[in-house]
């Protein structure tokens, strides 16, 4: 049995990726202006602090490299998984909110939000795209399989298997080559550079061109309950737009262990590690050295440095969406903005697509 069967993608297929993304960060800083970022989020809720420090902080270090940068909201993904519906549209809302408040700026720089559901010429390359890929490849995709058993449904609709397919056009529509993701997303954006290869070598085209996953460099930040990735789903989370308050007291309720002296072991003592990280996200000290200033005082006195940190980190933030929350009109016109310049640009590649195809007429 390979590895892959096992946990997540193989070994040697993650080094691959590991090389190719640090080729393109070191490209990156040269030739911004060369690269396209695409990446996304499902309107399931808002974003929490997780989000933050391990995607969003990196879409802004981008945007304001001058990276053209793309953010899909997937609203149909939601429908893979799970029978509600009915809060999509406000989590839509929600999502942009929590975008710009955390500094991504489309008035002044190049980047786009749009929900998919919103941009019909992109959904229209999953038809094709569905031709170039195998029902075998869809079934062992990984990623997909994980999601399967943690859905906890009997019934698996064929939308959880192609969804991965439909992501590809979600890269492919702008052309984008940079897509930061974390390690469960590496299947997916395999899949889309086998896709973007197959059609320009199936139709004699050079429509597309290959996608690169950048992966972050924060470390997996755990949630409160300690031990398992911070996640909605899990409970175990802070949201960007919560209070201080919320905050201070969210973190006070935070597992740690029983030992007196703080100290940084990531493997022995997750959940004091994980506090430790992310008081050392928001204060740049190094997490060894706050547990060494911390010593004999203590799981409270980390608890009261994380809190405080946290609050000083996301002030600025949370002040900002605040402001944001009163003027509705400018955030959807944020998201219309988008739309408008997605689907001038899905129009343009359908149009390049259907000449590759010889379907124009
Ligand atoms: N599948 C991604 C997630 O669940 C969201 C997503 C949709 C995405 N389309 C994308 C991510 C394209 C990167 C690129 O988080």
């Amino acid at each position: 049995m390979s590895v892959e069967k096992e946990e997540g993608i193989s070994k040697s297929s993650f080094d691959t990726a590991v090389q190719k993304s640090n080729a393109l960060e070191a490209d990156l800083n040269i030739n911004p202006h060369k690269h396209r970022v695409l990446t996304g989020d499902r309107p399931t809720g808002n974003l929490h602090i997780g989000h933050y420090f391990g995607s969003l902080q990196n879409r802004v270090r981008l945007q304001n490299l001058g990276v053209e940068t793309y953010i899909v909201i997937a609203d149909y993904q939601v429908l893979t998984d799970r029978d509600v519906f009915k809060d999509i549209s406000k989590y839509v809302y929600e999502l942009t909110l929590d975008y710009l408040a955390c500094g991504l700026d489309p008035e002044k720089f190049k980047t786009h939000i749009f929900p998919h559901s919103h941009i019909p010429e992109l959904n229209q390359l999953l038809v094709p795209f569905l031709s170039l890929v195998s029902n075998a490849e869809l079934s062992k995709n990984p990623t997909i399989k994980e999601e399967i058993s943690a859905s906890g449904q009997n019934v698996i609709n064929a939308g959880m298997y192609t969804y991965p397919v439909h992501q590809a056009a979600d890269i492919l529509f702008c052309k984008s080559d940079v897509i930061p993701v974390g390690k469960d997303q590496l299947p997916h954006i395999e899949l889309t550079s086998k896709i973007a290869k197959r059609f320009n070598k199936k139709f004699k085209a050079r429509v597309f061109r290959e996608p690169v996953g950048l992966l972050s460099e924060t470390p997996m930040i755990l949630g409160l309950d300690g031990g398992q990735k911070m996640s909605k789903s899990r409970n175990n989370t802070i949201m960007i737009k919560a209070t201080e308050d919320e905050t201070s007291k969210l973190i006070k309720k935070a597992k740690t262990d029983s030992e007196r002296v703080i100290t940084y072991d990531p493997e022995n003592r997750p959940e004091v590690a994980n506090l430790l990280m992310l008081t050392s996200l928001c204060s740049g000290d190094s997490p060894a050295k706050i547990a060494e200033e911390i010593g004999e005082q203590g799981a409270g006195k980390l608890k009261q440095m994380t809190a405080e940190a946290l609050n000083s980190q996301f002030s600025e933030i949370r002040k900002r969406r605040v402001e944001l929350e009163k003027n509705e009109d400018y955030v959807r016109s944020i998201l219309k903005d988008g739309i408008a310049n997605a689907r001038e640009v899905a129009i343009s590649t359908l149009e390049e697509v259907r000449q590759a195809m010889n379907m124009n007429i």
